[in-house]
């Protein structure tokens, strides 16, 4: 038993010395990252200099910020604000516009972007068609997209609203819904637009 709970300790200190050690070697690649963030190993991530990482920001393992640097105006093209929690192979195409405000939680296996490949011409292979940005995406402070879940260009989650496992998103989520389904639907409003409204700073 004693052999068991020392075997476990090592391996926790091993495990955490891992992710602080991949942290150190991946945030100074990054445009800015927050205080107390920290990622863990396997990350894929193109164009680091385009994201901003905000303070206690924590990305699991596998997750793919799949950036491109295609502002003109210096600013990240993905913010993460303080606090958010990406899951596990959580996949981000963010070629303009994606900002995730503080305090979201994002479980694993979700996909989310601004971006989409072009099928127009029937002729030709859509992997030789390329991809055209679709219109920005926001996550809106607080809200939580469960597991599986695809949240589409050009889509705003509202704040504190639930997305439900494997849901598809298509459209604006209001604040404090619940969505859910094929295309996403509200199942649920948590508080009544008017009142959310009137919430917000
Ligand atoms: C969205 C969610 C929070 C709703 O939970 P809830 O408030 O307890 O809602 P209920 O279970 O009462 O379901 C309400 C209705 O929505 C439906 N529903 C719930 N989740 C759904 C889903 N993922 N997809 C489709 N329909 C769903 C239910 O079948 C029910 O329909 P009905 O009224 O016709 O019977 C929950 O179902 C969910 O998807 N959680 C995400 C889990 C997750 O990803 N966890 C990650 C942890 S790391």
């Amino acid at each position: 038993m004693k052999r068991h709970r020392l075997r476990e300790k090592a391996f926790s200190i091993w495990e955490r010395g891992t992710r602080l050690l991949y942290t150190w070697l991946q945030r100074g690649r990054f445009h800015t990252w927050g205080a107390c963030s920290r990622v863990s190993p396997g990350l894929v991530v193109s164009c680091p200099w385009a994201i901003a990482v905000g303070g206690g920001v924590t990305i699991s393992d596998h997750a793919t910020l799949n950036v491109k640097d295609f502002r003109t105006d210096g600013r990240a093209t993905l913010v993460i604000g303080d606090r958010v929690y990406i899951g596990r192979f959580v996949h981000i195409n963010a070629w303009q516009d994606v900002v995730i405000e503080p305090d979201v939680l994002i479980t694993h296996r979700v996909l989310l972007g601004d971006e989409d490949h072009v099928y127009d011409d029937p002729s030709v292979p859509i992997r030789q068609q390329g991809s055209k940005c679709k219109g920005p995406v926001r996550l809106k402070a607080g809200c939580w997209i469960g597991t599986g879940a695809a949240i589409l260009p050009n889509v705003t989650i509202g704040r504190n609203a639930v997305v439900a496992a494997n849901a598809v998103v298509t459209k604006d989520v209001p604040d404090h819904a619940v969505v859910a389904g094929n295309p996403a639907r509200v199942i649920k409003q948590l508080m009544p637009p008017r009142a959310a409204e009137s919430e917000r700073p």
